[in-house]
């Protein structure tokens, strides 16, 4: 059985419910790109919201991370990958949390406790050491030597937000024997499980307020883990690559061995450019924040495969996404349903950088003649991007081959003047960093229905949201519809919500069944995605949505609603951004 089921049973039968993997670009964060843990999706549950399935919950996660684009062709490093979670929303705490993982893995999994080894929070000036977490792992028959006190086991995305201290499960992988004295600094202990217990917030001035409820977060990176069953050391080795890599040996008529950044390179990026491009907010490769991510990973894989002489006019791409599709959509249906999607836009990037890579590599070329130092000045790197599409990361790498360096940091100042002429602001999301939900953001999610339901009476009733994005500065709205709206249709739209928004419309919260909220009419995005049990956000009777929240109570105090722009944003779906003033 595959770990993900073996994983979600065991937790279900210890009265977790299975939530939905989300999205891969979080819904109504705007903080960050990609979702890049598991708790991203949860964090207003654990901010307080209460959660429609209950209190304990597990899933499995599709999770991004693009910030060490680098380092992938390595033998762990992965741009996507699954992170299976359970967790406590108030529920339980530390004794059952390591309790429940401790089973999982010795029972479940048949790991014999001597592999494992932990590590627990030392403590520091505002916190004290963690012994509750240490008399616990030390009942189940940890060994003291297999402790590890650290004063970095403190776990938080990004800069502020939901955080606590934590405690790391690691596993020693390799044949050598076991050292009595557990060394987190050795290697050859792996790190496969982290419980959160998480009981403050972060604030953006440093200090730390407690958590309305303490909660348990937990993850487990699912790539790490099956490589660690199977006994490899290279994540590419295991079942989850295995025939992928095979795949790529046939169609390069190469093996492996020798060739293995490339391969990796190519496998990792086909597989994260599937699940973005699958994503129901609908990206595609373009030149700022989730669209840009995705044409780099394209054109990244795309420069390997010539590196590897795959004819990379051909159709390779569509053989290596085909089997990925089929690896994974069991467990995400989007795959299959958006797998001739999939192929157009990645033949549609491909064909574009077709056009440039074999021209921007002989500029690469000429360039390098030229050089009295052995550093690619910002001026090239920026040009090789802005004329024939070269991400930095692959001048960086084509530098490197010849022994060069880049002005990385020359080029970068380039780009986010250029950025920042086309008003993209891209940068500062690598960055990441959780927003809360603030004031602000929650009278946009209640003016984000106002607007939806406002659409389907002007416009067309069979509207429908196709993504939503919100800061405290303003929403966007992606919505279907075949047709460039009219100033009297935009006009229209702005008097009605308005209209709502001066009557105090009362905005109320309840739980149903799915089917009950399909019944009465309830407006989602994707309704074979939500749970069995469902919140609907009712605002007066003029809009009845499935949704987490968080809402405000009437909708008087939202000011006056203004569209400010109405622009398409892929092809049949139209994208609206509104403030409130
Ligand atoms: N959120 C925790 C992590 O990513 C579990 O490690």
């Amino acid at each position: 059985m595959d770990l993900k089921d073996l994983y979600i049973d065991y937790f279900v039968s210890l009265n977790h419910k299975q939530i939905p993997s989300a999205p891969v670009v979080p819904e109504n964060d705007a903080s960050v790109l990609f979702n890049t843990a598991g708790m991203q999706p949860l964090i207003p549950y654990l901010l307080g919201e209460e959660h429609p399935f209950g209190k304990r919950l597990c899933d499995y996660q599709k999770c991004i991370r693009t910030n060490d684009l680098d380092e992938v062709g390595d033998k762990t490093h992965h741009t996507f990958f699954e992170m299976l979670g359970n967790w406590s929303l108030g529920d339980y705490f530390k004794e059952e949390s390591i309790t429940y993982s401790f089973n999982f893995l010795t029972q479940v999994l048949n790991i014999p406790i001597d592999r494992l080894a932990v590590t627990v929070f030392s403590g520091n000036e505002g916190i004290k050491k963690d012994e509750i977490s240490v008399n616990v792992w030390k009942k189940l028959g940890i060994k003291e030597e297999r402790i590890a006190y650290l004063d970095d086991n403190f776990w938080i995305a990004g800069s502020t937000g939901p955080c606590g201290s934590d405690t790391e499960i690691f596993y020693f992988r390799s044949d050598d024997e076991i050292p009595a004295v557990f060394d987190p600094e050795d290697d050859r202990w792996v790190e496969i499980w982290n419980n959160v217990f998480m009981e403050f917030y972060k604030n953006e001035d440093g200090t730390y307020k407690p958590l309305p409820k303490k909660n348990v977060d937990t993850g487990m990176g699912y790539e790490r883990v099956v490589a660690v069953l199977e006994g490899v050391d290279d994540n590419y080795k295991s079942s989850v690559w295995k025939d992928v890599i095979k795949k790529i040996e046939d169609i390069s008529s190469k093996p492996y061995v020798g060739n293995e950044k490339s391969m990796r390179i190519i496998a990792d990026h086909i597989r994260t450019s599937i699940f973005i491009i699958a994503d129901p907010s609908g990206i595609k490769p373009s030149n700022t924040d989730q669209g840009y991510i995705l044409r780099r990973l394209i054109r990244r894989a795309i420069r390997h495969a010539k590196k590897l002489d795959i004819d990379y006019y051909g159709n390779w791409y569509k053989e290596i996404a085909s089997m990925i599709i089929d690896k994974y959509s069991k467990y995400y249906s989007e795959l299959e349903k958006n797998k001739e999607m999939i192929f157009e836009v990645l033949k549609g990037e491909i064909e574009k950088f077709n056009r440039t890579l074999e021209k921007g590599l002989k500029e690469f070329e000429k360039a390098k003649t030229k050089l009295n130092t052995n550093i690619i000045d910002a001026t090239t790197a920026f040009h090789l991007y802005d004329t024939y599409g070269f991400p930095i990361e692959l001048t960086k790498e084509l530098a490197l081959e010849s022994n060069l360096d880049v002005d990385i940091k020359g080029f970068e100042q380039k780009f986010k003047e250029h950025q920042e002429k086309s008003r993209a602001g891209a940068k500062e999301k690598f960055k990441g960093g959780l927003a809360s939900t603030g004031e602000m953001e929650t009278k946009y999610h209640t003016a984000t229905h106002l607007l939806n339901a406002a659409l389907k009476v002007v416009v067309n009733k069979d509207v429908h949201q196709r993504g939503s994005n919100i800061t405290d500065k303003r929403l966007r709205f992606d919505f279907s519809c075949d047709h460039k709206l009219t100033d009297l249709e935009k006009q229209k739209t702005e008097e009605l919500v308005n209209k709502w928004i001066s009557e105090g419309l009362e905005v109320t919260k309840k739980q149903m069944s799915k089917q009950e909220a399909i019944n009465s009419g309830a407006e989602c995005m994707f309704i074979e995605k939500y749970p069995d049990i469902v919140t609907v956000y009712s605002i007066g009777d003029v809009s009845h949505e499935l949704c987490g929240g968080p809402h405000v109570k009437n909708t008087s105090c939202l000011g006056k609603f203004k569209i400010t722009k109405e622009e398409a944003s892929s092809s049949g779906v139209r994208r609206i951004k509104a403030i409130l003033e």
